[in-house]
């Protein structure tokens, strides 16, 4: 009887600055963080997202596939000064825990260290179970608890 054949190991995984041509594959991610949206729609907000200077939209690909995404954009607070502001960040089920999630945070401290904010701050919904082990990990600290509201002033498009 042979050895059972051990999985390959996982490739690299690179992280890039997110194109035009990866809505369809930054859709479907979406859909996974709760967001679904169709890849049009993904597309032009990602034509929107892109012409910012203040943005960070960074991709993950492994094994020739974008598996990840996270979406970062400076804001200067009057209250607590300038900061780089994590607004969405998902890695696709099938590649979790291979480091794909701390490849996108650490481009994006590299780019908020660029542009010289003094802080990162994510907000985190307390159902994600995972991301409450992920951005301790990495070395964010608890800074407050906050009830989140909104006022729609168009109905939703999805
Ligand atoms: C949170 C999320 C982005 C993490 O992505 P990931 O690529 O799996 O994370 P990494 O592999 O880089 O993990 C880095 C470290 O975080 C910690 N971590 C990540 N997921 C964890 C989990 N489910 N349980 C415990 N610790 C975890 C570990 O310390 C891990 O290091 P290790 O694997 O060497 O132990 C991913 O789980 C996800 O997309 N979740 C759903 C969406 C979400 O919560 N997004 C964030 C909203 S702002």
């Amino acid at each position: 009887v042979s050895p059972p054949v051990p999985p390959s190991p996982p490739g690299a995984a690179t992280i890039r600055r997110a194109q035009l041509t990866d809505a369809p594959a930054i859709a479907a991610l979406s859909a996974e963080l709760g967001y679904p949206a169709d890849p049009n729609t993904v597309r032009e907000r990602l034509k929107r997202i892109l012409n910012h200077r203040d943005h960070h939209m960074a991709v993950a690909v492994a094994d020739q596939q974008v598996a990840g995404w996270l979406q970062a954009h400076a804001s200067d607070m009057l209250g607590s000064g300038f900061r780089a502001e994590i607004v969405g960040m998902v890695v696709s089920q099938a590649f979790r825990r291979r480091g794909l999630g701390r490849l996108l945070v650490e481009s994006t401290v590299a780019w908020a260290r660029e542009i010289e904010a003094e802080m990162i701050v994510v907000r985190s919904n307390v159902a994600r179970a995972e991301s409450h082990h992920f951005y301790p990990a990495l070395g964010f600290a608890i800074w407050k608890t906050q009830t989140v509201y909104r006022m729609r002033l168009v109905p939703p498009s999805q």
